[in-house]
């Protein structure tokens, strides 16, 4: 059960692909909704946002960064290798319908996640223009993957190693400045879900994020990925992950995901002197 059949890795090796036999969960699954991964039986609950789906194959595909001990333990798995458990498809899907012109825009693995909602809205027959960030070429994920569900593909790096040398928020300016548009799916760091929809906010442009904070049981059971939302208390695993980017209360959002950050420093350095 939850076999890796493939494992890549981009952006020097600190982004990586796993392709899990899943046959249960990817009969299911829809664009937005996402899993909880244990590495083993003992594991932290890791919630990761689906980056793909074969309904034929059975499996599904996460895209994640390694940052801490629990990515690190990730990672260490190879092809043949099982996760301990994984558990899905959990939230709501992404709601996708023809609207117009659709700006899909991604920040460093965000982008993993917005790839199948930018397919959706595509192949609904919507105009889509994506934006791409990351800090720099190396770490730009799925650039071919996302032209192809596109109509204009605009890339943006931190260096100007790669498109435009700015930020993801100055091209949308552009774009927002020069035509009309429908919605904007923003999906990445939570700084920059909250640059986009601050922006968007003065062209009163329907704005959807996608939110990751802590999760345990992913079922609605234990508030740990509460999140305020126009002022109400939502659940991210049931009532999310995604939400009106105008309504959510991002420095509340930014404070829980840096709550635990000295015991996850603690535990990556006892992770680092144990291997
Ligand atoms: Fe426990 Fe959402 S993860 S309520």
């Amino acid at each position: 059960m939850f076999q890796i059949l493939k494992r890549e890795e981009m952006a020097h090796g600190t982004i990586i692909l796993n392709e899990i036999k899943a046959p249960q969960i990817a009969k299911k699954a829809k664009p937005g909704q996402f899993v909880i991964l244990m590495a083993n039986e003992r594991g932290e609950r890791i919630p990761l946002t689906m980056a793909d789906v074969n309904k034929e194959k059975g499996t599904i595909t996460i895209i994640y960064m390694i940052i801490g001990k629990s990515t690190k333990l990730f990672a260490s798995l190879k092809v043949g290798d099982c996760y301990s458990d994984v558990v899905g498809p959990l939230g709501q899907p992404t709601h996708i319908e023809k609207k117009g012109t659709v700006v899909c825009v991604g920040g460093g693995t965000g982008t993993a996640v917005l790839h199948p909602i930018t397919r959706g809205m595509y192949q609904a027959g919507n105009r889509v223009i994506s934006i791409v960030g990351a800090r720099n070429k190396d770490y730009i994920i799925l650039e071919q993957e996302m032209e192809k569900v596109s109509h204009e593909l605009k890339i943006c790096t931190d260096d100007g190693s790669k498109g435009r040398h700015g930020f993801v928020t100055d091209e949308l300016k552009e774009i927002l400045e020069s035509q009309e548009v429908a919605e904007v799916v923003a999906i990445g760091p939570v700084p920059m879900m909250n640059a986009v929809s601050n922006l968007t906010r003065n062209y009163h442009v329907q704005t959807t994020v996608s939110l990751n904070p802590i999760m345990i049981d992913g079922t609605g059971m234990c508030g740990g990925c509460r999140v305020k939302i126009g002022g109400e208390t939502k659940f991210a695993c049931i009532d999310g992950p995604e939400f009106d980017g105008h309504k959510v209360d991002f420095e509340g959002l930014w404070r829980r995901l840096q709550a635990y950050r000295l015991e996850e420093e603690k535990a990556n350095r006892a992770y680092e002197s144990e291997v």
